[in-house]
């Protein structure tokens, strides 16, 4: 099969921001006298800032009017925000500059598809953005993965089929999403959180597009 597009998700993908997430989200559980551990984090990974917000609710046993949780999620980004906007370039994670740089030579098209509404932010702050042909992520999309929109979006601005398209994901709702569009999925971290990817790879250090086309 002939690829040609890559779409990427950002969160655990290209940068660590997970813990990131979990200190702003545990700051806003304290608030409301919520135990929130790194282990309930892992339940946040790749789902929007408003599930995220439900599923700390449903931990501390809470109900709260729509109105008031809205409040809440805009008082986490701001934490977020806060943190992101320091960000280094040394917080990229290993290989992916080198990676995007390879496959941006050989002419691959390159997409984000993420559900976070802070991609760009991220993207300038390391100095990524030159990388990525399109932008799909939580400013323009409605149904979160592992909806496959994300994705469809991201193959029909690369102007590509999906079959020509392999995603990268951390999470198993992306790997579910890219599935539910007929793409291929390589997921990034441990085979046993990822069974369902066409290839788990630990990350991008010493690995190339070869190396994936190879195995897929
Ligand atoms: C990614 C992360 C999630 C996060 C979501 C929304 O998918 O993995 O943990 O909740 O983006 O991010 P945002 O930056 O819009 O709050
Ligand atoms: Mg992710």
């Amino acid at each position: 099969m002939a690829y040609n597009g890559l779409l990427f998700d950002l969160d655990g993908v290209i940068v660590d921001t997970a813990k990131y997430h979990y200190i702003a989200w545990k700051e806003i559980a304290e608030e409301l006298g919520i135990t929130f551990t790194e282990k309930d984090n892992e339940r946040l990974k790749g789902v929007s800032r408003i599930r995220s917000f439900e599923i700390i609710l449903e931990i501390g046993k809470c109900s709260m009017p729509e109105t008031e949780q809205k409040l809440y999620c805009e008082k986490k980004n701001d934490l977020y925000l806060s943190y992101i906007t320091k960000m280094k370039e040394n917080e990229i994670l290993p290989g992916v500059r080198e990676f995007l740089e390879d496959v941006r030579e050989k002419g691959y098209k390159v997409g984000l598809g993420s559900a976070s509404k802070n991609s760009r932010i991220i993207l300038d702050r390391l100095n990524l953005r030159e990388f990525f042909d399109i932008i799909v992520d939580g400013t323009n999309i409605i149904k979160a993965k592992p909806d496959p929109e994300v994705f469809l979006k991201g193959a029909k601005e690369l102007e590509l089929s999906a079959k020509e398209c392999i995603v990268f994901e951390d999470s198993l709702a992306g790997i579910k999403a890219a599935h539910a569009c007929g793409m291929m999925a390589v997921g990034i971290g441990i085979r046993k959180l990822l069974a369902e990817a066409d290839l788990v790879i630990p990350g991008f250090e010493g690995i190339t597009i070869e190396d994936i086309e190879d195995s897929l």
